[in-house]
């Protein structure tokens, strides 16, 4: 395992030297995103606000419509179908990969959970990142459709069974008991594995985990930030701390192996600001490699996400995210009915498409990318055919269910 890691950071070194020589056309690339508009973000946000609890309308039509989103971008399809600890009840995690142009064998990963809980719209938490992951894979694929390059593949997955089914009672599809985190990062690790060997024993470079990345509030004492961090993350607690417990920043949680994926991201994110009172945090884990979530309780939003079994399996990864429940509305509105759009504003929409913008340019960047041409600003125009096909595509259902 020591040696897969060592390998992988060489290779993820060696990528970054590539990129560094072509620094010139990466700004090419970048010509759609000086447009700052968030609408095609927006629309994909206002796409996941029903609660999408196992087995409910809104979580069916989630699926399709990740599934049909995939389609339209010309990526593989996977729906990998997963057996849970209840009997009744099957995980599905949707997978689109995204084909480089250049003749590759390695991959990198962007994943968000599309499950809620029960009769929670899960707009923030986490519709956000959902919504995330679709719009950078449409980014990626407008920027191919223009020739550009980048020097390996990418897999897009929305994460089934992240959230408890408090329902199911005495025997729940993904008890906390189990040990294994949330179930659907768990079994889509298999299935990783198994295709990474399928396809020439390809490595993973790294991992984007996006977890909530709406919620910003530069009110005075609108993060909470408990006293473990103060040993633990010293860095991060003295910038919060010092600036007044704002919550005007997203996080960026790594352990040191993964610490390219939060400079690579910090760099795209002050180079491209649709604001410049957005912060970024980079939150290092000190210390303990792998974060036993048993010792460091007080700091659980940092250490339940898909990220935790990533970095089990010495995966390089980084989780994204506005730190949940430990911010602005989402203390009371966490997993509740309230995590809904009355609190986004524009400025939600704008600070979560920052984020969007600087994950799309660091996976463009690490993978040394490329773009000869220049592709005119129109970044939300591709977005109507993909919703034309949502609309055919549910349109059946719609005229059954109004009849
Ligand atoms: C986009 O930004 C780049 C770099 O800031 C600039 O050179 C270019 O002129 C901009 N393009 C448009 C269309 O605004
Ligand atoms: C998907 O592939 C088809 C056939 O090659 C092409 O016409 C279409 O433009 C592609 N769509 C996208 C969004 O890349
Ligand atoms: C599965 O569903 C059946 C039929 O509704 C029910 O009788 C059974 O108790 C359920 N099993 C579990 C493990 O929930
Ligand atoms: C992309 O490359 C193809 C084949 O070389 C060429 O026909 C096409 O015009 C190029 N597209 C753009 C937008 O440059
Ligand atoms: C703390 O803030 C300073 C100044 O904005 C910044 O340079 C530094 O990177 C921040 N530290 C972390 C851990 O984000
Ligand atoms: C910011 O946080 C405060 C304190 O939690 C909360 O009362 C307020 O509603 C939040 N504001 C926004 C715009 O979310
Ligand atoms: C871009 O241009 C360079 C030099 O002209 C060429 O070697 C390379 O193949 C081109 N890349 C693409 C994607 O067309």
């Amino acid at each position: 395992m020591g040696i897969r890691v060592g390998l992988i950071v060489v290779l993820l070194s060696s990528l970054l030297i590539q990129s560094a020589s072509s620094q010139g056309s990466i700004n090419v690339a970048w010509t759609p995103l000086n447009e700052t508009s968030t609408t095609s973000y927006r629309n994909l946000i206002n796409r996941f606000t029903t609660a999408r609890n196992y087995g409910s309308e809104g979580y069916i039509a989630a699926q399709n419509y990740i599934r049909d989103w995939y389609t339209e971008l010309n990526m593989t399809v996977v729906s990998q179908e997963f057996d849970t600890f209840n009997d009744n009840v099957t995980g599905v995690n949707l997978i689109g990969i995204l084909h480089g142009k250049k003749q590759t064998q390695n991959f990198f990963l962007v994943g968000a959970h599309y499950d809620t809980m029960k009769d929670n719209p899960g707009v923030t938490d986490n519709g956000s990142g959902m919504s995330a992951v679709l719009e950078i894979a449409r980014i990626l694929n407008v920027m191919f459709t223009y020739n550009c390059t980048i020097d390996y593949s990418v897999i897009f997955v929305g994460f089934d069974m992240s959230k408890p089914e408090p329902d199911y009672g005495d025997d729940p599809p993904c008890p906390l008991s189990a040990g294994i985190g949330p179930c659907g990062v768990f079994n889509f690790i298999d299935w990783l594995e198994k295709y990474l060997t399928e396809q020439d024993n390809a490595q993973l470079l790294g991992t984007f985990i996006i977890d909530s990345i709406l919620n910003y509030n530069t009110s005075i004492n609108s993060q909470i930030i408990s006293e473990d961090a103060r040993v633990l993350l010293p860095d991060y607690f003295y910038n919060v701390s010092s600036g007044g417990y704002k919550g005007n920043y997203i996080a960026g949680v790594v352990r040191a192996a993964d610490v390219t994926l939060a400079q690579t991201f910090r760099d795209s994110w002050v180079t491209m600001p649709l604001n410049e009172l957005y912060q970024f945090q980079q939150v290092d884990l000190v210390g303990d490699a792998t974060p036993n979530p048993n010792v460091h309780i007080q700091l659980p939003t940092f250490f339940q996400s898909e990220h935790m079994q990533l970095w089990a399996e010495n995966h390089i990864a980084m989780l994204i995210t506005d730190t949940l429940k430990q911010r602005g509305y989402q203390q009371t509105c966490f997993d509740k009915s309230c995590d809904n759009l009355q609190f986004i504003t524009e400025t939600n929409y704008e600070f979560g498409y920052q984020t969007v913008r600087a994950i799309a340019d660091s996976i463009f960047k690490l993978g040394s990318g490329n773009c000869n041409t220049t592709i005119p600003p129109s970044s939300g125009s591709s977005l109507l055919p993909s919703l034309i096909t949502f609309i055919s595509v549910h349109f059946v259902a719609f005229i059954l269910f109004v009849l």
